[in-house]
């Protein structure tokens, strides 16, 4: 079955069989979260794009459905973004879904003229099961630009339009529209500016509220160039006016330190509410993972929100708070001392590899939680005072032969600065989401463990003060 599937994550979504990448066009409609998705259904490896579907209310109980979107005679469906077109801007409807999206065409890409890619949309008025191509595609052709792709929509309401936000090659390009079918090109963003270790690609623009200001987050994936190799999602605040995106900082921030969150967006139609969800994987290594029926997954929806510090702004992201009522305490302390090593096994054996394990913890002193199977295989997820970094290390976790640059230690700078520092640490199966200091430094790692996570301990040295520790059961939803 799914659910004893190896390494099949039990709250996290993944297709039931064949391959998938960035997660697309999720919008909130009438109580149900929509996720759309570049899907490949005749293979386990990246090929021809779809946007495969699903929904779910709590964001672990994922229901798959139908194919949404097919590759047609202008291409396959690359990465883009739904809107709820609630004043029938387009004249497909009132509450139209409208899907703004990137065709790839394969016979452009082989004659090399740098035109295969342009934008496209469709609606449906049924709320996403069955979808309907305008006639008029593509809406934004190409203009030579070899990299022309994943449009994200907004509705920009002080200026009564659409903002397209568009990654074109190494920068960002902003076009507005009055009714998602004429574009006009607005600005461009970031050609000097951020990381340029490789590609822009699958950008988001939206506002975040903090203590009354608002603030525009834009944030842009880039392949490879990560901060710890490979592909990874950077992002910039500072100020739109519906045309042009103003940075605050020049400082490079990013969403994500781990190895394993790309192609990041947010969820459109959910007010000032801001749900991020990533794909839980690298394109170093995402065609030769060593999962049988499907490759690819997404990350623990998060809430963003922000932190202001010495005038900047820094992105902060949590598991969505409808995880904690799925949460089920198995062990809890107010206070512990940590000498040298805390044995927790006891309480993380009958967990099947699905825990969430919080605590708070001294910064003047490392520690390391070490996650452990039958094996002797290990997963050390830490804080190391003399670098101020946290880091999720990998190199024994499991399996690792498929890819060179796979078995490593990965590590992320601290950006709070109190002595004590919280973590949360979410754990599925095959992946490890570290929270540090309520989302300000946050790490996602895959990794592929020959049994199923059952032992934990901690381990330090001095006298590391630990308070309110609590390890959490998580249910499967498969
Ligand atoms: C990012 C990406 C996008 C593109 C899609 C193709 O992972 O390369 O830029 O639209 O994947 O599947």
């Amino acid at each position: 079955s799914v659910q004893q599937e190896e390494y099949r994550p039990q709250f996290h979504f993944s297709p039931k069989a064949h391959w998938m990448n960035d997660p697309n066009g999720m919008v909130y409609y009438n109580g149900t979260y929509h996720l759309f998705f570049q899907y490949y259904p005749d293979g386990t490896t990246w090929g021809p794009m779809h946007w495969g579907h699903a929904t779910t209310n709590n964001f672990l109980k994922w229901e798959e459905k139908p194919i949404a979107l097919y590759p047609d005679s202008l291409g396959m469906i690359f990465s883009g973004s739904i809107v709820v077109d609630q004043h029938n801007t387009a004249g497909f409807g009132e509450n139209a879904f409208i899907a703004i999206f990137t065709h790839h065409n394969q016979k452009i890409e082989e004659a090399k003229t740098g035109l295969h890619q342009y934008q496209s949309i469709a609606y449906s008025n049924d709320e996403g099961k069955t979808w309907t191509k305008y006639k008029g595609n593509p809406v934004l052709p190409n203009p030579g630009i070899s990299d022309f792709r994943d449009p994200k929509v907004m509705w920009y309401e002080a200026g009564k339009k659409w903002i397209m936000t568009l990654a074109t090659k190494d920068r960002i390009t902003f076009y507005s529209s009055a009714n998602l079918k004429d574009w006009k090109r607005e600005s461009d963003f970031g050609a000097n500016l951020g990381a340029h270790g490789g590609v822009w690609e699958c950008p988001d623009l939206f506002p975040l509220e903090h203590n009354g200001k608002t603030v525009w987050v834009l944030l842009v994936s880039i392949n490879p160039g990560g901060p710890n190799g490979g592909s990874a999602t950077q992002y910039f605040t500072g100020d739109f006016d519906g045309n042009k995106f103003v940075p605050g900082s020049k400082a490079e921030k990013w969403i994500d330190y781990g190895t394993d969150n790309y192609a990041g967006v947010t969820w459109s139609n959910t007010g000032k509410r801001k749900i991020f969800i990533g794909w839980m994987n690298n394109w170093q290594y995402a065609n030769v993972v060593p999962t049988k029926n499907w490759r690819g997954a997404t990350t623990i929806a998060r809430d963003l929100s922000l932190e202001e510090k010495a005038g900047d702004f820094y992105l902060r992201s949590v598991p969505v708070k409808e995880m904690n009522a799925q949460l089920r305490p198995v062990y809890k302390k107010q206070a512990l001392t940590l000498h040298k090593e805390i044995e927790l096994s006891a309480y993380a054996k009958d967990l099947h590899g699905r825990l969430k394990l919080d605590f708070t913890f001294n910064t003047t002193k490392s520690i390391q939680v070490v996650l452990s199977n039958k094996e002797g295989q290990k997963l050390l997820v830490g804080y190391d005072h003399q670098t101020k970094t946290y880091y999720i290390d990998r190199t024994h976790s499991g399996a690792a032969d498929f890819e060179k640059g796979f078995a490593k230690k990965h590590s992320a700078p601290r950006i709070a600065t109190a002595i004590n520092a919280r973590i949360s640490l979410i754990l599925d199966v095959a992946s490890a989401e570290l929270f540090a200091d309520d989302g300000l430094t946050v790490m996602t790692d895959i990794f592929f463990p020959k049994s199923l996570i059952n032992g934990i301990k901690l381990s330090g040295n001095g006298n590391q003060k630990i308070t309110n520790i609590v390890i959490s059961a998580i249910p499967s939803f498969k």
